[in-house]
């Protein structure tokens, strides 16, 4: 057991959540509907990343969704911070170790489909590593080795698709891929990203997505999309406009995830 788990345990009196939650960009507000809601500050957790202080950044929150146990962090370190991809290593496997056996993890990404514009959603099926690096470098062991074939859970996937059908919500589906930043991509980098197979850019997610497998937790992804990704739009690409465009996006993905927790058998 790891400090952060054990500081858990201990605020808690043992809360054993069994879904874990990453809120990216503009999602943070999902954090308010959790029931009987226990708050620890990033500070108190080893290893739990340093984040902005705007807003309620830098946070755990357990407690319930339905009849769902959550931990869910509101706020999450990002490989262009430092250039340290096991930024998010410790709050993955706390996550783990505090009882969850599943990762809902949500950001803010950059649209390579004409037809999914800011404002869409975007189920994640697969990814594009383009950054190179692993938050398993430097590891030793044969876990390190982690299949990522199956990496997005099936049958999530197809819960998430049905919710969407159910609810008359438009969500689009496709690949994801990292890319470093923080600056933003060049339009030849998207047109490549294309050719790959990408469907969806951004800066973050996949060293999260490689953690919780490694810890065989099963995964979701959503993606919120805020612009069409560099080159397919004539607005330049900046913070400020990704985040003015996140409230559509993270509308349908929060009703997408509190319909999966309190309607669905995980
Ligand atoms: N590129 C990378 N990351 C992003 C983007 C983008 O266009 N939009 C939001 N996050």
């Amino acid at each position: 057991m790891s400090n952060a788990s054990d500081t858990i345990n201990n605020k808690t009196n043992n809360f054993r959540p069994n879904v874990g939650i990453i809120l990216g960009s503009g999602l943070g507000g999902f954090a308010d509907q959790v029931e009987d809601a226990q708050v620890i500050s990033y500070e108190k957790l080893e290893g739990f990343p340093e984040v902005g202080v705007a807003g309620h950044n830098g946070q755990l929150v357990l407690g319930t969704v339905g009849k769902q146990r959550v931990a869910v962090c509101q706020g999450r370190a990002h490989y262009y911070e430092h250039g340290d991809a096991t930024a998010m290593k410790p709050l993955v496997r706390t996550l783990k170790e505090i009882g969850c056996e599943i990762l809902i993890i949500t950001n803010a990404a950059g649209s390579l489909l004409e037809e999914a514009p800011a404002g869409s959603a975007m189920l994640i099926t697969d990814h594009i590593n383009f950054t190179g690096v692993s938050p398993l470098f430097n590891e030793s062991g044969n876990d390190r080795f982690v299949d990522l074939s199956e990496a997005y859970d099936a049958k999530l996937l197809s819960q998430l698709r049905n919710i969407a059908n159910d609810k008359g919500l438009k969500l689009h589906e496709g690949t994801y891929i990292w890319f470093s930043g923080p600056h933003f991509e060049t339009p030849a980098e998207i047109n490549m990203a294309k050719v790959m197979g990408a469907d969806a850019v951004g800066m973050s997610t996949v060293p999260e997505v490689i953690l919780a497998r490694q810890a065989k937790m099963r995964v979701a992804v959503l993606s919120n999309i805020t612009n069409l990704a560099a080159g397919l739009n004539a607005t330049p690409l900046s913070h400020e406009q990704t985040m003015a465009n996140a409230e559509q996006g993270a509308a349908t993905i929060q009703v997408l995830i509190t319909e999966l927790l309190e309607n669905n058998q995980l």
